[in-house]
């Protein structure tokens, strides 16, 4: 028996899709068959990653957006709606992370970690959930975080905003599901990524942190960025057309509760 995800010509959205695991959920969607647009404040490593994309026969568009910017967000459905006609699927991937005890946050620090990986969701979701709603169809994935469930120390601005997110795809699932939309949220642990080098594991020696990992992930290793994108593929296809509200974790088994 042949297995159709169902997403050939189907027109995915992704945040933050320039590096890390945005360019990996462009590149395995853009690899079903799907187009793609690659949305990333960082318009040149977009442009690279929509070229990838291109080459495995699909169409991609990259866009300068950055998330924070409401009217941005608009112009980036608008054009992916004037280019493709349809959205079938938002992945707001787009985050930043301060690493910083709570004391020593900045109340400037604060702000930007909750614009970003909130506020960036709210603005991106607002503005294409009209045309979902109106074709009774969609996915929505965002991007959260483990520790959001965890509250890792030093993670205080980022972990509030994306345990805001964890609530607010529990909210939109609710609402939109009437619609046939599903909303979902993955948590990874720790991806191996720009992002996840700055983070204290990331600058731990290599045999500190081979150690550390070992202790803390049951699966013996960080995850890759294909590890999420696979993850997102899952929740965007049919298969996954009876799950909404769920915050994933993908993380190797860090977190089990
Ligand atoms: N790497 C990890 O260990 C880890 C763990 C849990 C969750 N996450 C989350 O996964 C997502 C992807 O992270 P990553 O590790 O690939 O990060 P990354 O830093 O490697 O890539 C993030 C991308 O988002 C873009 N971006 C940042 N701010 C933006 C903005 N305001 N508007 C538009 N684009 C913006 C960047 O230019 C970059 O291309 C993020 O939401 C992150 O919070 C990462």
């Amino acid at each position: 028996m042949s297995y159709d995800l169902k997403l050939k010509d189907k027109v995915a959205i992704i945040t933050g899709g320039g590096q890390g695991m945005g360019r990996a959920i462009a590149l395995t969607l853009g690899g079903t068959g799907m187009h793609v647009v690659v949305a990333d404040k960082n318009s040149t490593t977009a442009e690279q990653v929509a070229g990838e994309v291109r080459a495995l026969g699909v169409q991609a568009l990259p866009m300068h957006v950055d998330v924070t910017d409401q009217l941005a967000t608009e112009r980036m459905v608008q054009t992916t709606l004037e280019r493709f006609g349809q959205i079938d699927v938002l992945v707001n991937n787009a985050g930043f992370i301060t690493w910083k005890k709570f004391a020593d946050l900045t109340p400037e620090e604060w702000q930007l970690n909750i614009d970003v990986n909130l506020n960036g969701v709210f603005y991106c979701t607002r503005a294409t959930i009209g045309h979902m709603i109106q074709r009774r169809a969609g996915r929505i994935i965002n991007i959260s975080s483990d520790s959001a469930k965890v509250g890792e120390a030093g993670t205080g601005a980022y972990a509030a905003a994306k345990a805001g997110v964890m609530t607010l795809t529990k909210v939109l699932a609710r609402e939109l599901g009437r619609y046939d939309i599903t909303v979902n949220a993955i948590c990874p642990g720790m991806v191996d990524t720009p992002m996840a080098a700055g983070t204290p594991l990331g600058q731990l020696s290599p045999e500190k942190r081979a150690q550390m990992i070992k202790l803390s992930f049951p699966l013996g290793r960080v995850a890759q960025p294909q590890d999420i994108a696979d993850t997102v593929l899952f929740l965007a296809s049919d298969g996954a057309k009876y799950i909404t509200g769920q915050a994933i974790s993908v993380d190797g088994g860090y977190v089990t509760a």
